[in-house]
């Protein structure tokens, strides 16, 4: 039994945690409060294919140390989950990395739509947390820019009971944009090049699809105003549209570009600072209902590259959580909002079966994010030298504490 002594829950109660663990150990957590452990809903571990950027060890470590028990992985690999065979086989990769870190982090694997495929989805559908599709071209090679395809991966998405996550900006849009600026080095431009008329098509045509197959769509990393105003309106009229942003759109905006250039590359990219108000306030309104960090790490040697020749993504599992609980030191949002993004709408939204996992988070606690100290095999962060007040100090997983202070 794992027994923690002293802690504080959300209310600010102090009480003792008795978690069902192989160990007897007891913690003085005097000082600390307790939250359910962080659900990631959306990183990219690289393996297959990319383990030079992160695997399944670096990343297990990069969980656990930002309170994280849970994360659910994406397809675009090398190759691309897109077979029930590469599925196999990714998870026999993943397993085994796990077993030699010692974490047996829990996981999820989102399964690759792709054109030649389709056929492959119904096979998978009990293995799977549900099917991605990249509506425009990111990193790797996974894209579905056809409408009739698009159509059929929602109709056969609905009729085996699966959630769609979208990576919801038109391709044909952003090939559209890019031609505009075809020899630029600003990295600026990158925001310019996926315009939100891309985020915005491509999001009507997810709810079109839903209401006509009355498929449940995820909606990953909003990061535009018109993109709450049409997931308001879809909610409003109860169709099962749910939706993700990422730390960085709620930190970082395109004034960040001065500083970090082509390190805050992503897609979605950088968008303004009105844009992330009405992000903030749709957060505070229930129309965001998870954060998802879209873990995406690329080592610095390809990210400072020029622009053009950099790839597109940022790391954000270790620091999603401390962002969150200094936002909440600053009065933008509460300790509840915080749980309900990262914990358990998420297990509503995806059926996941509750579990004890917790972090003790220190809410006083003051640190500055540094790179040398992040367990990501790219090991840097876009928040570096932030001062951040929040910080989680325990992650409890299957009843295991692990002491990130240690
Ligand atoms: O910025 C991004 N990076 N957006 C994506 O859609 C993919 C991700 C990656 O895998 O690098
Ligand atoms: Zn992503």
């Amino acid at each position: 039994m794992l027994t923690i002594k002293n802690v504080k829950n959300i209310k600010g109660e102090t009480v003792t945690k008795k978690i069902l663990s192989d160990q007897d150990e007891m913690i003085d957590a005097t000082g600390l409060t307790m939250l359910p452990a962080v659900i990631d809903p959306h990183v990219h571990f690289r393996t297959p294919g990319q383990e030079d950027k992160e695997n399944w060890e670096s990343g297990a470590r990069a969980a656990i140390a930002g309170g994280v028990t849970r994360v659910f992985d994406m397809p675009n690999n090398i190759p691309a989950c897109v077979t029930e065979t590469l599925l196999q086989e990714k998870k026999t990769l993943i397993n085994k990395q796990l077993s030699n870190t010692g974490i047996p982090l829990r996981y999820g694997l989102f399964f690759g739509a792709d054109a030649g495929h389709l056929e492959e989805i119904s096979k998978v559908k009990n293995k799977i947390v549900g099917i991605k599709v990249f509506m425009g071209s990111s990193t790797g090679s996974l894209l579905i820019d056809n409408d009739e395809v698009f159509e059929k991966v929602c109709k056969i998405a609905a009729e085996n009971n699966l959630i769609v996550a979208a990576h919801a900006e038109d391709e044909h849009i952003l090939q559209e944009l890019s031609k505009q600026n075809p020899e630029s080095k600003d990295p600026k431009t990158h925001s310019k090049n996926r315009d939100r008329k891309a985020a915005i098509v491509a999001l009507e045509k997810c709810i079109a699809a839903s209401v006509r197959f009355g498929t449940k769509f995820y909606i990953l990393h909003l990061s535009i105003k018109e993109e709450v105003a049409l997931v308001r309106q879809a909610k409003r009229k109860g169709l099962p549209i749910y939706a993700e942003t990422t730390p960085h759109h709620l930190f970082l905006s395109e004034d960040d570009y001065e500083k970090w250039g082509t390190r805050v590359q992503m897609n979605p990219p950088l968008r303004t600072k009105e844009d992330q108000k009405v992000l903030w306030d749709a957060v505070n309104e229930g129309i965001i209902d998870t954060i998802g960090t879209d873990h995406a790490p690329h080592l610095l040697s390809e990210k400072d590259k020029p622009f053009g020749h950099a790839p597109s993504g940022i790391p954000g599992i270790e620091t999603s959580l401390p962002l969150l609980l200094n936002a909440r030191s600053q009065g933008k949002l509460s300790l509840e909002k915080i749980v309900e993004l990262t914990r358990i709408n998420t297990e509503s939204i995806f059926k996941i079966k509750p579990n004890d996992d917790i972090v003790l988070v220190d809410l006083n606690k003051e640190k500055i994010v540094e790179d040398n100290l992040l367990k990501t095999k790219c090991r840097w962060s876009p928040f570096s030298d932030q001062n951040l007040k929040g910080w989680p100090v325990y992650t409890v997983l299957k009843g295991k504490a692990c002491n990130l202070d240690a």
